[in-house]
């Protein structure tokens, strides 16, 4: 293996199409991603932004195997990903998913402790060799919280701690790349910072790379190293986070950024 990270290159997928009687008619496919090439380099947080339905969420379902593209090419490290039930196991754990509502993410009958654990049943090739518990409280401490949650219920955890405890799991995993669909969305402003700092402080760490969904720019320029402008299935721009927050190229782009600074201004 070497270092090459993730690249996703001529990724198409559509949606819900179906051919009518007697091969005329029927509803036209739905091209939710219609051709995307992006790379996330090890160690980098790229983070693709877009209004509602442009596709981001269809590209990390991809990246994690949840859905199979008609057409394109995945590979982590320049080994290919493959269609989910296909996936070799070490690159199912590679590369884990934090999903945007973390409560209803996470076992709702089992407890934070059990939650990280049962990582390692899925994968026991990632699972600790001496005490679990203790590795457990490892995990928490490593995520910002008390070995007390262990033993809690998501019910009894608030949305930030249950995030948390999500980050926990994933790198109970010890993945490769994280992909984080909407991760801090749900979450209050003062809350989201401390999780973007959190993931940074991963990042940092564990030398992890990031594909980081949002739709929030103003999350995404705390976090993103680079950031992918998609538009319906397709990606209009692509550049360094500071160099497109400051000199965005595509109009679209640019309009994205004059409707994220219109909001601010309502806000404040
Ligand atoms: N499982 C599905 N079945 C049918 N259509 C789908 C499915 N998933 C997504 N789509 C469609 O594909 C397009 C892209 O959706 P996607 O969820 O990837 O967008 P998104 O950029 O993540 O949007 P949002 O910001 O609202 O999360 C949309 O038109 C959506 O309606
Ligand atoms: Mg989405």
């Amino acid at each position: 293996m070497n270092d090459a990270g993730l690249t996703v290159r001529g990724l198409r997928v559509s949606f819900g199409g179906s051919r009518g009687m007697f091969g005329r008619g029927g509803r036209p496919a739905v091209a939710a991603v219609a051709g995307v090439d992006l790379d996330v380099a090890a160690g980098e947080i790229v983070a693709v932004v877009g209004e509602s339905g442009s596709g981001k969420t269809t590209v990390a379902r991809c990246v994690v195997g949840l859905v199979t593209p008609d057409d394109g090419t995945l590979s982590y490290d320049d080994v290919p990903l493959g269609s989910t039930r296909s996936r070799p196991p070490a690159i199912q754990r590679a590369i884990q998913m934090v999903f945007q509502d973390p409560r209803s993410s996470l076992n709702p009958r089992m407890t934070a402790g059990a939650i990280v654990r049962e990582a390692w049943q899925a994968h026991p090739a990632a699972a600790p060799s001496g005490d679990q518990d203790a590795a457990v409280r490892n995990l928490l401490a490593e995520v910002g919280l008390d070995a007390s949650v262990a033993g809690r219920r998501p019910s009894a955890l608030s949305g930030g701690q249950c995030q948390r405890v999500s980050i926990a799991r994933a790198l109970a995993l010890r993945p490769r790349l994280l992909v984080c669909d909407e991760a801090v969305s749900a979450l209050d402003v003062s809350v989201q910072a401390q999780i973007l700092r959190l993931l940074s402080d991963v990042r940092r760490d564990h030398g992890l790379s990031m594909l980081f969904i949002s739709h929030d720019l103003g999350v995404v320029r705390q976090i993103a190293d680079r950031v992918v402008v998609m538009r319906s299935g397709e990606v209009v721009e692509q550049a360094p986070a500071e160099d497109l927050f400051t000199r965005p190229t595509h109009p679209y782009t640019r309009a994205l950024l004059d409707a994220a600074l219109d909001l601010e201004g309502a806000a404040s």
